[in-house]
């Protein structure tokens, strides 16, 4: 099985990747079975990480499997070497890949190439790993997601609000994206996206009205560092204790984090919902885990 988007997932697998998730949680440490013994995986990346990184050569460990770290500048790929080479050699060597890359495109051309189950570590279109460990912590914090209104302020048309979009319109909760006009997504996106689910507004007080989940990120992704016209535009879209007096009671703030405090939010707010914001990244080991040992054809609990 390979993870390349939320986009291409359904609501059947992100139930069942969740599930699975919360039993890697339970069981870390004495699982049963060890899918990935045997294996090689090779994690490729052209952006940096630490969060997504770790927790992905800690899980495939975990699960038995022995991991390789190329930066793109430790391979061929930095020089210019196509993807397609690159997935057709490595396809030859190792079990499975974890990518992250600027075009979406290269993970879907490794996956093609290589032939091996290919993860989406974080693209410029989604961040399906990071959805499902905040998915889990949704779960863990507030019981779940279903009849919870979820919002996410901040750059509307990035990785992480996509795959958002994604997961409500599968999952069915209410989604309220919070963006400076110039920040919302396209309309051939909400086209392609037909969630009635899911709504945009440039309006964050409005948006975040009664909400249970508030979810940030950075402003400015990687690959637009020093975008300082981008970045003006968010100065209302801040994540401080003024906007978050609109929400329900007992909300969970959720950032994927790195953060940029006192940008998209306040040290203030950060450290209040830290307990949640650090379990969310824990998370990021456990809904890999499950990703991971959904690759695994002789898994006894693939379908
Ligand atoms: N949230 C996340 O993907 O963090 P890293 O960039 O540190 O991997
Ligand atoms: N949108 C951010 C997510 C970082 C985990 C980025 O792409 O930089």
């Amino acid at each position: 099985m390979n993870l390349l988007s939320i986009e291409e997932s359904s609501a059947q697998q992100l139930e069942l990747l969740i599930d699975l998730a919360v039993e890697m949680k339970a069981t870390r440490g004495a699982h049963k079975t060890q899918p990935l013994a045997g294996q090689t995986w090779a994690i490729i990346f052209t952006k940096a990480s630490t969060r997504t990184r770790v927790s992905f050569e800690v899980g495939i460990r975990e699960l038995g499997g022995n991991v390789m770290f190329l930066s793109k500048n430790d391979i061929q790929l930095g020089r210019g070497e196509p993807i397609k080479d690159t997935a057709r050699v490595l396809g030859r060597m190792v079990h499975g890949a974890v990518i992250r890359t600027f075009a979406q495109q290269d993970v879907v051309d490794f996956a093609h190439f290589s032939g091996i189950p290919t993860i989406n570590a974080l693209t410029d279109d989604e961040h399906p790993c990071q959805i499902l460990a905040d998915l889990l912590t949704i779960r863990e914090k507030c019981g779940g997601w279903r009849g919870k209104k979820i919002v996410f302020i901040g750059d509307g048309d990035n990785n992480m609000s996509r795959s958002w979009m994604w997961a409500a319109k599968y999952l069915g909760f209410e989604l309220v994206i919070a963006a400076p006009a110039a920040c919302l997504p396209p309309e051939d996106f909400m086209t392609r996206l037909n969630a009635p689910n899911v709504s945009l507004t440039s309006n964050p007080a409005e948006a975040v009205k009664d909400a249970d989940v508030i979810n940030t990120d950075v402003w400015l992704s990687m690959g637009q560092e020093g975008q300082a016209e981008k970045e003006a535009l968010f100065g209302d879209y801040q994540v401080n204790a003024e906007l978050l007096s609109h929400c329900a009671p007992g909300h969970i703030v959720l950032h994927c984090l790195p953060a940029y405090r006192e940008k998209e939010i306040t040290e203030e707010i950060l450290e209040l919902h830290a307990d949640t914001i650090f379990q969310q990244a824990e998370n990021r080991l456990h809904a890999q885990k499950a990703v991971l040992a959904r690759t695994d054809p002789y898994d006894s609990l693939r379908s």
